[in-house]
């Protein structure tokens, strides 16, 4: 059996190529877009994109995949997601509404502290068949490669019982996936009723949860949420100091609603991503600036969470900040796999345009999980993660608010979402 495959008919080709990093200024606004080309995928990796009748020539053995006048894309990027968890929360949507707000439940037992207590009396087995079917919905809309992380856990044998889940996903979904240790999502509440119990879990998160998750090689990156309330900086500093150490990628929820000096430390730290940043400071983005930590925008979280603030976009990126777009999906703050719906806020909600918002979840995507050399792009010597929309235009995958439009996608040239079979011929 043959191991190329021949992308033929796409009427544009988005290939996003460039520099194998995250990309700035403007940059993001040129999405490289190309028309009467075909692809070739040999071994799982791009070779060429070239005219059609060239690539026909030399590669008789390619199986032809027909574009049918669609438009290929890279594999879109989900840099950001919870995606284990137990029970959906949807009446916390309802407390919001009459105007509780989502620290104000976290306070009060429920936001991250009700998804822990539902997933610590929860089986291995049980999270992987809750997950398996949320990362395929990611598939079928247009994602190939998706960070997860722990952090309803919080205790060791629950983070390492989600990181193992993880990896499991990992092991047998067609998604490329990359695990994150998010044990400092919370402080339990039984650490923060007592005296001293603040400081004991971070001790724990130091000295018993990083270095399991490190040996048993369970993750790539550590994450903190670091919020008033939540984490301060001096321990998000500490909690990822000894993450590093311990040889993992350090990335940051930083200054979500409340700005509090998160974007500055992680580019103190030079994190590889600061996520969120709807509060983040103007001292916060000229930091970002000259660490070259990519700034993942999350602007579904806020649209969900009924507030009007938006991470400041244009400001980033007028700043020279890189910055990616993602889904946070998750249960309490952003229920949502549909990941063109993401590009859609993208341009109606941060401003950015059509070009900005794919290179934003393609390239910069991958940049913000420390793969920008492997996915992210069409050019040869990349993974060939692709997907193919049953579109006219780009500039169609963030207008057709909330649909579906993504006919199949590949990862590592192999069919990962193949909604139409017949069109690998
Ligand atoms: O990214 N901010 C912290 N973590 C999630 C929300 C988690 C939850 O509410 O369950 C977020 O918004
Ligand atoms: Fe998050």
């Amino acid at each position: 059996m043959t191991n190329a495959l021949l992308f033929v008919g796409a009427r544009q080709i988005v290939t996003c190529a460039g520099p194998s990093r995250a990309r700035v200024g403007r940059e993001l606004n040129d999405a490289a877009v190309v028309t009467n080309r075909a692809l070739l995928v040999r071994d799982g990796n791009i070779t060429a994109v070239a005219p059609e009748s060239e690539l026909h020539a030399a590669n008789s053995d390619a199986a032809i995949v027909e574009c049918a006048g669609g438009v290929l894309t890279p594999g879109f990027v989900d840099s950001h997601t919870h995606a284990i968890f137990g029970r959906a929360r949807y009446e916390e949507q309802e407390l919001r509404a009459a105007g509780i707000d989502y620290m104000e439940i976290a306070r009060r037992g429920g936001g991250i502290h009700a998804s822990v207590r539902d997933l610590r009396v929860r089986s291995e087995d049980e999270l992987f068949v809750l997950a398996a079917p949320r990362l395929m919905r990611l598939a079928a809309s247009g994602v190939t490669t998706v960070e997860v992380k722990s952090g309803y856990g919080l205790t060791l044998d629950d983070e390492l019982k989600t990181l193992r889940v993880v990896r499991r996903l990992a092991e047998t979904l067609p998604l490329r996936i990359v695990p994150t240790f998010l044990g400092a999502h919370e402080i339990p509440l039984d650490f923060r009723e007592r005296t001293g119990g603040r400081r004991e879990y971070v001790d724990r998160v130091i000295h018993d949860m990083i270095p399991a998750v490190a040996a048993e090689g369970l993750a790539r990156f550590a994450d903190v949420f670091c919020e008033p309330g939540v984490f301060t900086v001096e321990e998000s500093r500490e909690l990822l100091t000894a993450a590093r150490a311990a040889g993992l990628g350090v990335k940051l929820h930083a200054d979500e609603l409340a700005p509090g000096g998160g974007a500055e430390l992680a580019a103190e730290l030079r994190a590889t991503s600061a996520d969120h940043l709807a509060a983040v400071s103007d001292a916060g983005i000229a930091a970002l600036a000259s660490a070259g930590t990519v700034a993942t925008l999350l602007p579904a979280t806020m649209l969900f969470l009924g507030k009007r603030q938006q991470a400041p976009a244009r400001q980033l990126i007028e700043a020279g900040v890189p910055i990616a777009l993602a889904t946070d999906f998750n249960p309490g703050t952003s229920p949502t796999t549909n990941f063109p719906l993401v590009l859609t806020l993208g341009v109606s909600q941060l401003r950015l345009s059509a070009a900005e918002a794919i290179v934003a979840t393609t390239a910069n995507g991958a940049a913000a999980l420390a793969l920008a050399d492997r996915t992210g792009q069409l050019a040869p010597g990349c993974s060939a993660d692709l997907a193919l929309w049953d579109v006219e235009d780009f500039r169609e995958l963030p207008y057709w608010l909330g649909e579906g439009r993504c006919v199949a996608s590949w990862t590592r040239g192999k069919p990962c979402h193949p909604r139409d079979l017949a069109l690998a011929c």
